[in-house]
């Protein structure tokens, strides 16, 4: 394989994982970050999200010469083959993206760049962007290059692993040379190759986002029908998703979806269609849907409970989804908000989503230390992120540890039988109530 130099700008998730990945398959990477504490710890080999496999594969190929860290645009543009942008691109106020951090790259690939170079947007943008970035950096250099969209695919959690085995890798180039440059970056990946133009790859990033979004928002309808109808939302999608055209991926309902992605691609979408005179009516259907999920746990509750006021809820998981620390749109802050709002002692555990959550979720809530320690006289359990050791739980230890044996699922991590068998009163995401001792009254 020919070894590229390539430059990342941005170590967020998106940016950290994919120079680390192009590291990993013999590339020359140099990462750059603003931040001069957070590149001084990434040079140590300590990386700045939690992410299976990731501090490995950051010290491995540190070690071997290939992944370098620096504040220094100019050190990591010099004789680069390919700079990818990686940098945040936040939700604003009005639901749009924010493309400051993009502008501000732009600007300065421009005024360092020394050789012709493929300029690369990883970062999720808005159909038009990489016109935009390129005009921007053709104001300010002579210096040939190519812009080209390279939309990124990889689930937090499961960062490296996607990275290293997606399903395809979108190219949208307006040139076949930078295509090519790019193509043959990522040939040791071994993973199908998608070509377009720089538009349509824009749109695939948002368009697969928000479809699965949808998959999402249209199993938890289907499961609050279920409720109502005594169907089990899980048989259901298992017997929906034997139909290839369907699938069964991305059909377990549950609290809603939350992230950093979904949310705000979702958002930003419907404006993208809105600035085009396009009501996207279903889009905006699935975010209602969405945020309404996240609430009905709450509703559930207080059905049983009467009142929150003065009641111990023990909160188990609170990143939005398991094996992260990314407390970014989770449910957990806003039936923590809603409780403690209501009166509620809310004692909460995450294993490791604790710091973060501490940064956002109401100053009231307590902290546990374990499971077990969150769910010790509480009045109920509320389920809220399936990380292994809390599915780990066993019936038992809700009868032993709670005052009542009362659980609020929002993520169905329990047989029905076995909880009906153990007598907990159970109310999980459409399916059937358990209530044994309520059933023998
Ligand atoms: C999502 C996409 O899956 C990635 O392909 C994409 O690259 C990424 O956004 C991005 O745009 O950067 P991510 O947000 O990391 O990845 O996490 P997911 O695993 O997709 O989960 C998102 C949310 O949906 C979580 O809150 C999860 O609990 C929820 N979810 C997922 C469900 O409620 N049900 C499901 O069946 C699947």
């Amino acid at each position: 394989m020919n070894s590229k130099k390539i430059a990342v700008v941005g170590t967020g998730y998106v940016g950290l994982v994919t120079g680390v990945a192009l590291s990993e398959i013999g590339h020359n990477v140099t990462c750059v970050d603003l931040d001069a504490g957070k590149v001084a710890r990434m040079q140590q080999g300590i990386s700045p999200i939690y992410e299976p496999g990731l501090d490995e594969l950051m010290t491995k190929n540190s070690a071997s010469g290939n992944l370098h860290f620096t504040t220094n645009h100019n050190e990591a543009f010099v004789g680069a083959d390919a700079i990818y942008i990686a940098v945040g691109t936040p939700e604003k106020e009005d639901g749009t993206a924010d493309l400051r951090f993009i502008n501000a790259v732009a600007e300065d690939i421009a005024r360092n760049l020394t050789s012709y170079a493929v300029v690369v947007t990883k970062s999720t943008v808005p159909v038009g962007t990489n016109d935009h970035i390129k005009q921007l950096i053709a104001k300010h250099t002579d210096i040939p290059f190519d812009v080209v969209s390279n939309p990124e695919f990889l689930r937090e959690g499961s960062a490296v692993y996607d990275t290293l085995h997606g399903d395809r890798i979108v190219i949208g180039a307006d040139s076949e040379k930078a295509a090519e440059v790019i193509e043959e970056i990522n040939e040791p990946f071994d993973i199908p190759v998608f070509k377009t133009d720089v538009r349509s790859a824009e749109m695939i990033k948002y368009a697969s986002n928000a479809f699965l979004a949808t998959k999402i928002s249209f199993i938890n309808e289907i499961a609050n029908l279920c409720e109502r109808l005594d169907a089990n939302v899980e048989d259901v999608a298992a017997g929906m998703g034997q139909d290839k055209r369907i699938g069964d991926r991305f059909l377990n309902a549950g609290i809603g979806y939350g992230g950093s992605c979904f949310p705000k691609d979702t958002s930003a979408l419907v404006q993208i269609a809105g600035n085009v005179e396009h009501e996207f009516t279903l889009l905006k259907a699935v975010i209602e849907v969405n945020n309404h999920q996240q609430r009905l746990l709450l509703d559930k509750a207080r059905e049983q409970l009467g009142s929150f006021k003065g009641k111990t809820i023990a909160m188990l998981g609170l990143a939005f989804k398991p094996n992260t620390d990314d407390m970014r749109e989770a449910a957990s802050i806003v039936l923590a908000e809603q409780l403690v709002l209501a009166g509620a002692n809310v004692v909460a555990y995450d294993p490791i989503a604790t710091e973060n959550a501490k940064k956002v979720l109401p100053e009231a809530v307590n902290y546990a230390e374990s499971p077990e320690q969150a769910l010790k006289g509480a009045d109920a359990a509320f389920l809220v992120t399936e990380w292994d050791d809390i599915k780990a739980l066993t019936p038992q230890q809700y009868k032993e540890l709670l005052r009542e044996p009362l659980v609020f699922d929002g993520r169905n991590c329990y047989d029905l039988n076995v909880m009906r068998d153990h007598h907990i009163e159970y109310y999980s995401v459409g399916r059937p109530v358990v209530a044994p001792e309520k059933e023998l009254v």
